[in-house]
């Protein structure tokens, strides 16, 4: 394969897809023993969106779709299409090659990339490298999740949290070597497992009557030890990503959280020591949309008019497994 120059990779095009029907606070009052003002209290939650037709890929097509446009480029110039998911549209063949033909991305190939909550944060540094490489030059990098398909909305200590969403960044190399991806800090630490996961479905344990009866293919999350180690992990791996760069919080543009509790993200951005205002927030609108949290937010602020060319921007994850990182980048479009 014939070499380019080794450049950085860099967003050059954000899209976001929310499907339409909203399901509020008070919808779910009256599904289970909650009320409004606890969700709001210890989660920043207020509604949160459901597909109701079709898969996690419909989504990201809806994403890609206006990405493109945008970027104003044809599915057929899409070099590489990374899915990151925890809700694929089945456990084979990956989401990324039902993506591949829906969008008609003819001269691509794909896979998904499963790591939870920080999976758009693996996926867009593993896109970065195929553009470093110096082999391509469009890679799209996109975050989905129908987290309403693993939520038994019979529990109340889950159903408050999670909704559906897509997210799509395109990765080329940057013209300027100052913008694009500059650093990245990530971390596994896999006794997490305990803590949060979806017991069957997968090959420990094959889906059978007993495991729907147990309702083993839901989430299933131990809510207060994971928020004690996400907000620490958060924090921390934010904070690193600054001092390792001799950064301080008020060189930073935006801070853009994963967005799972409110809570966690005030607790990260008070130890980064940056304005509220430079915060990325809105759980309040769509919950935790696992992979589709970051894209989702930066999609938003873009498209607000918000985020401008060299804006520096610390993105930061924290998720099952337990799984997370953050990323320094300066925006580039
Ligand atoms: N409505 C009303 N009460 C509820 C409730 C709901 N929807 N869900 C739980 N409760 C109750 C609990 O049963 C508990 O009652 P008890 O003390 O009588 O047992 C009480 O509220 C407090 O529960 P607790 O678990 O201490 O609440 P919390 O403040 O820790 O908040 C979460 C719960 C799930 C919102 C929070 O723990 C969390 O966000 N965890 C991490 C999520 C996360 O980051 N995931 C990782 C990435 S995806």
């Amino acid at each position: 394969m014939e070499k380019i120059n080794k450049k950085r990779a860099a967003i050059t095009a954000v899209a976001h897809y929310v499907p339409d029907k909203v399901l509020t606070n008070f919808d779910l009052e009256k599904m289970v023993d909650t009320t409004d003002e606890w969700i709001v209290t210890r989660t920043g939650i207020r509604e949160r969106r459901i597909l109701e037709k079709g898969a996690s890929s419909d989504m990201a097509v809806e994403a890609i779709k206006k990405l493109l446009k945008i970027r104003n480029i044809s599915a057929e110039e899409i070099e590489i299409i990374i899915v990151a998911t925890v809700t694929p549209d089945m456990l084979f063949p990956p989401t990324a090659t039902i993506v591949q033909r829906k969008v008609g991305a003819k001269n691509a190939w794909g896979f998904d990339m499963e790591a939870a909550c920080s999976g758009f944060l693996y996926a867009l540094l593993t896109g970065a490298q195929f553009i470093e490489s110096g082999n391509y030059k469009k890679v799209l990098v996109v975050g989905t999740d129908k987290m309403s398909s693993i939520t038994d909305y019979t529990d109340r200590n889950n159903c408050i949290l999670f909704g559906d969403a897509a997210g799509a960044v395109l990765l080329e190399p940057s013209e300027d070597e100052n913008l694009g991806i500059l650093d990245h800090i990530f971390y596994c630490d896999g006794t997490g497992e305990e803590f949060l996961h979806m017991k069957a479905g997968g090959s420990l344990n094959p889906p059978t009557h007993e495991t729907v009866d147990k309702k083993w293919h839901y989430i299933y999350q131990d809510g207060k030890s994971v928020f004690k180690v996400a907000v620490i992990g958060m924090a921390d791996v934010s904070e690193e990503i600054l001092k390792k760069n001799n950064l301080t919080g008020d060189d930073i543009d935006y801070f853009v959280p994963h967005q799972a509790n409110l809570r966690i993200i005030d607790a990260a951005a008070k130890r980064l020591g940056i304005d509220y205002s430079k915060v990325m927030i809105n759980i309040d609108k769509y919950g935790n949309t696992t992979a589709a949290t970051i894209p989702l937010c930066l999609s938003e602020w873009w498209q607000a008019g918000k985020l401008k060319k060299g804006n520096t921007l610390v993105l930061a994850s924290f998720g099952a497994g337990y799984t997370w990182g953050s990323i320094l980048l300066k925006w580039a479009y």
